[in-house]
């Protein structure tokens, strides 16, 4: 990350609405006056020009804090997120000198065009200026918790996306998704108490599940993300609309459901517990396998079993009955389906016995705008079972909310 030259710009009336506040739209163009400031403070306003390229915005998430008024003075600060070949991402947050209060907090995400406005290489001078690049690869990072150790498989970058695994599983349940997406910035963490994040013995819940991973989001740098969720990575993702709506930005929910355990469910939860404690994870593991896969991978596919093996090779006796008695208690997130206003899109396999297609169509309908995307010959593990289907899918989606 690069941090720019700190700039304090009034707010001038003509910025503000009828009800005397700086208005949404004119807070864009504020951030941008921010930044041709720090231009002319710094390598000169020419800097683009005379490299023969200009700077557009692509795409901005602005998350307005307070109302500012004429003759506000806001100090912008702007750090460089990101730098890749012909994008970067700036983000600016714009205090009230007078109070300190934030205004707004700002990604803005600007590509580098040519005089025929096509995306270009950012030149040297350009590059010097921002910082150097953001590496592409693979960076397996871990993230503390009050005591807990997640680990996160991070790479890419470009708008986050946030994957959330079901259980029993891990981050690698989306391996396919994490190495396809290469035009975003996944974001991929073991969840505590599976894969390599720490396995304490208790803490396990729904909202310890979204907290861990609003740290993660934290420690990443990513303000919001794109909440992509597999089955009980769905759930969690109803407690982090529920509890921090504003770090969502996009949703995709796959092979999950909003309702709570059904009674029966819950005895069958009750059995799990007991058959973890007395004969361990994978005596669980391998009798949910049945129900997870359709007919076909079964056959055709004995890499997705094994890969599935592994992941629940993976996961402590607490970390599994944590995550039972989470699922086991969680609330009824259908009420909440309505009020959902970011992009939604919805996933299921055509086999899905957990989540079968009927509960995917009405789940859909019940998100305004929502879209839903069947695949074929698929069961529970859509990304592991039909991984390009799916990646396909997702990309799509990602694609039409640039
Ligand atoms: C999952 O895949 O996360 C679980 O199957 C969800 C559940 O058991 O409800």
């Amino acid at each position: 990350m690069t941090a720019l030259p700190t700039v304090e710009l009034t707010v001038l009336p003509y910025e503000c609405d009828a009800f005397g506040d700086l208005n949404h739209a004119s807070v864009i163009a504020l951030l941008e006056r921010a930044r041709w400031e720090i231009l002319a403070r710094g390598p000169g306003m020419d800097l683009y020009p005379r490299n023969g390229v200009a700077p557009v915005v692509r795409k901005v998430a602005a998350d307005y804090r307070a109302a500012a008024l004429p003759g506000d003075v806001l100090r912008v600060e702007t750090t460089v997120l990101h730098r890749g070949t012909t994008s970067w991402t700036v983000r600016h947050v714009a205090k009230r000198v007078g109070d300190g209060a934030t205004i707004v907090e700002a990604d803005v995400v600007l590509v580098c065009v040519d005089r025929a406005g096509r995306p270009t290489p950012v030149p040297d001078e350009v590059a010097r200026y921002l910082g150097p690049r953001t590496p592409i690869g693979h960076e397996a990072r871990r993230v503390s918790v009050d005591g807990v150790e997640l680990a996160v498989d991070v790479r890419g970058e470009g708008l986050p996306v946030l994957f959330v695994h079901g259980f029993p599983f891990d981050h690698a349940v989306w391996r396919h998704q994490v190495a396809a997406l290469n035009r975003w910035k996944r974001i991929a963490p073991d969840l505590r108490g599976s894969g390599d994040s720490t396995q304490p013995e208790s803490e396990y819940t729904m909202a310890r599940y979204a907290d861990d991973l609003i740290a993660v989001l934290d420690a990443v740098g990513a303000r919001q993300a794109i909440m992509c969720g597999l089955s009980m990575g769905g759930y969690i993702i109803f407690e982090l609309l529920r509890r921090y709506a504003d770090r969502v930005s996009g949703v995709v929910l796959c092979g999950t459901r909003p309702q709570p355990d059904s009674p029966e469910g819950q005895r069958g939860r009750d059995e799990s517990i007991a058959l973890a404690r007395e004969q361990g994870p994978m005596a669980v593991a391998e009798r949910l396998l049945p129900r997870l896969i359709a007919a076909r991978t079964a056959s055709e596919q004995p890499d997705v079993v094994q890969q599935y093996m592994e992941m629940a090779r993976r996961i402590s006796a607490p970390g599994m009955i944590g995550a039972l008695e989470a699922m086991r208690g969680r609330p009824d997130s259908t009420p909440d389906l309505a009020g959902i206003r970011v992009p939604t899109l919805v996933i299921v396999g055509t086999e899905d016995q957990v989540t079968p297609v009927a509960v995917a169509e009405q789940m859909s309908k019940a998100i305004i705008g929502s879209e839903l995307a069947v695949i074929p010959t698929a069961g529970h593990l859509a990304p592991l079972e039909q991984p390009l289907a799916t990646s396909r899918a997702i990309a799509d989606f990602l694609d039409r909310l640039r």
